[in-house]
């Protein structure tokens, strides 16, 4: 923050000042032993600036984000409101106060495609994180049995993780995944930290600097830096592998600060694979697109040896991999990753205090924000850069419903074939295309930009799905097998469909 400043002010003073400078600098090159005790003025004051101003002293095992909050007001203050209820055409929340709105009864085909599953049970609006932890508690899902893995992205569990594991946090946590979600919630509340996301998830306390702390995102990445997967996005995991791989890729050590700004959300905010029978799994060994990620899980075998799958389709008896908020992997193929904008830039942008800039800790949609989030590069009106948003979205929802009910006929028409005697073996083509097409629909709906994070990526996964799903149907046609009722399902889609509108006026921070 300094340097830039410095850099901008040095910019605009002109070429006589530069060379001034210049001779500055050459003068103080010359008394090497004044740069030295300069510097070292600089590092001491840059010391006092982060230890003077701490009036209590934090540790990576304070949860509780009140006591950062004493050293930290402004940033702390920013934090709570994530507490607010905000809301845009397609993000926040509207409706009730103790939970969120439906998103099975919003979109009906959603849960047609999860039949079978607890997310066919309750699906609902994400919010913001100071609900994090109760709005998992609240979820219907949970009359399922869960694995403690949950709580890796819903607690401030750092401490727990390093209890489990005897000091090491890594171990504690492939040993989490064999409690149940109730065990593991209960011991977590019992030591003191049963809250959301909080400030050591994702700073160093000493210093401040961020950090991932998360320990199924560190497997990940580890993953991905050593896939063949090209990472422009990530351009530390691109130096890794060229330097020659000595020591494996640390993200806290090898990345960037601004890598770090997307990695920090890429702790949760990804796709991931969570029960009792493995550990918590980031599909990352192929890459971070769709189709890689697919190849991952197709790849994957269960402990037991059986081929991997989420759950199996109650009315088809598909086995269905289930995608869940890939907003780190989405980003990753768009135009912003490549070019080195970070989610922090555009969920959490600067604000200013005074002479100094704070991080605007209330993570919430963009859009509520425009000017802060996007003006700093896009020189648009905010008008235009929300029209620009808008329609991206709304190209990706009429896309998407289209999907939705192309899945919903390939179901309907398998089990329409089932019904007249169709074997399994007959049907297994259709079936995989089912999973296919499935894994791609619920890829963009559980992304939650709406197609914004990289728009001409999510309509080629929205095209693909479509095409599946459709491939599927005809195959289970030319079967001919009681072709009247199949034909009955397949009726032709031509009614335009059209977005919601908000839940309720967008709210702006004054
Ligand atoms: C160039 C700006 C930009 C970047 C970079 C970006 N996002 Fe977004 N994000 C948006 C916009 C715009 C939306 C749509 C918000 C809306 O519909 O209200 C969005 C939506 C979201 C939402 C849903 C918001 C809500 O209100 O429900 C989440 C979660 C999210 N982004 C997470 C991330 C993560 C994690 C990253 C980094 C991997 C990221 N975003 C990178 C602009 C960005
Ligand atoms: C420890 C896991 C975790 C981390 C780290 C995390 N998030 Fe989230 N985020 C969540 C969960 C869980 C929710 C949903 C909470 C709910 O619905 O109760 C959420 C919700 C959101 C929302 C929706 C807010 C709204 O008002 O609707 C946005 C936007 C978002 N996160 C962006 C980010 C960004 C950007 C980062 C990184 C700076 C980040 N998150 C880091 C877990 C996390
Ligand atoms: C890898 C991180 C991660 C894990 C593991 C995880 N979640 Fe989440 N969860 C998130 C993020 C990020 C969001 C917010 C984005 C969204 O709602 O799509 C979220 C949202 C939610 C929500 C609110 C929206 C909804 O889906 O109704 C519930 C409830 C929830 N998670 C429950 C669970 C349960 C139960 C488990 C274990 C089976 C679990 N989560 C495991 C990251 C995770
Ligand atoms: C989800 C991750 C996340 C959490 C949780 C979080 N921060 Fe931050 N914080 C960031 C990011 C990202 C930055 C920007 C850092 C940068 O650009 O180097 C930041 C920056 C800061 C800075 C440096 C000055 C500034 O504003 O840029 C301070 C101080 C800070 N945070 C304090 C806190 C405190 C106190 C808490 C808890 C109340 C907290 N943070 C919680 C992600 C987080
Ligand atoms: C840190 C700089 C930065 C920020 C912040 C930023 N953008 Fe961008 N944006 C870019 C760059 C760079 C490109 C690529 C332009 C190019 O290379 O021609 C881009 C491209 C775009 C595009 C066209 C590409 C696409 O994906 O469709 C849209 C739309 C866009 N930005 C919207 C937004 C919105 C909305 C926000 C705020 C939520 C935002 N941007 C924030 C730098 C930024």
């Amino acid at each position: 923050m300094k340097l830039d400043s410095f850099r901008i002010a040095r910019g605009q003073r002109g070429v006589s000042n530069s060379v001034l400078l210049g001779l500055v600098v050459v003068v103080a090159l010359a008394a090497a032993g004044a740069t030295a005790l300069l510097t070292n003025i600089f590092d001491r004051k840059q010391e006092a600036k982060t230890t003077t101003t701490r009036l209590v002293e934090v540790t990576e095992d304070t949860t509780d984000p009140a006591q950062w909050g004493v050293n930290w007001p402004k940033q702390y203050g920013s934090y709570k409101l994530t507490a607010e209820r905000t809301s845009t055409r397609f993000g926040g929340w509207g409706g009730g106060e103790l939970v969120t709105p439906q998103r099975l009864d919003r979109d009906p085909w959603l849960k047609k495609m999860f039949l079978g599953y607890a997310f066919a049970i309750d699906f609902r609006d994400r919010r913001g994180h100071a609900y994090m932890l109760q709005d998992q508690e609240a979820t219907q899902r949970l009359t399922k049995p869960q694995s403690g893995s949950c709580l890796h992205c819903h607690g401030s569990l750092m401490p727990l993780y390093r209890e489990l594991g005897g000091g090491d946090a890594m171990k504690g946590f492939e040993a989490s995944y064999k409690y149940t979600y109730k065990d593991l919630n209960k011991k977590l509340h019992d030591m003191g930290h049963g809250r959301g996301v909080s400030c050591p998830d994702c700073h160093e306390a000493t210093t401040m600097k961020l950090i991932v702390t998360r320990p199924g995102f560190i497997q990940g990445i580890q993953r991905l830096a050593n896939s063949e997967a090209l990472t422009p996005f990530a351009p530390s995991i691109e130096r890794w592998r060229a330097s020659g791989k000595a020591k494996p890729y640390d993200p806290n050590t090898d990345a960037t600060r601004n890598e770090l700004r997307t990695y920090v959300c890429a702790q949760c905010h990804v796709e991931y694979y969570c029960s009792t029978q493995m550990p918590l799994t980031f599909p990352w060994g192929k890459g971070t697109n769709a189709t890689q990620m697919e190849t991952f899980w197709d790849e994957t075998k269960f402990p037991n040896g059986d081929a991997f799958f989420d759950f199996k389709h109650a009315e088809t008896g598909a086995a269905i991999i289930k995608a869940q908020h890939p907003e780190f992997e989405l980003w990753s193929q768009g135009v912003h990753a490549r070019s080195g904008v970070s989610c922090a830039d555009c969920h959490m942008p600067y604000m200013r205090d005074g002479a100094t800039k704070v991080s605007d800790h209330w993570v919430r949609s963009p859009l509520l924000n425009i000017n802060r989030a996007c003006q700093t590069c896009h020189k648009q009106s905010e008008e235009e850069i929300k029209t620009r948003v808008d329609l991206i979205q709304q190209r990706n929802y009429d896309l998407m419903q289209r999907g939705g009910v192309a899945i919903t006929t390939l179901i309907d028409t398998l089990k329409a074939a089932k019904a007249a005697g169709a074997t399994p073996e007959q049907l297994k083509p259709a079936l995989e295309l089912q999973r296919k097409a499935s894994w791609r629909l619920d890829f963009i709906a559980s992304e939650n930009s709406m197609g914004f994070h990289a728009p001409q990526e999510a309509a080629k996964v929205l095209g693909e799905a479509l095409d599946y799903a459709r491939q599927g149907e005809l195959a289970v046609v030319r079967l001919g097998i009681a072709t009247t009722k199949v034909a009955a399902v397949t009726a032709p889609v031509t009614a335009p469909v059209t977005a919601p509108e908000p839940a309720q006026a967008p709210i702006k921070k004054p």
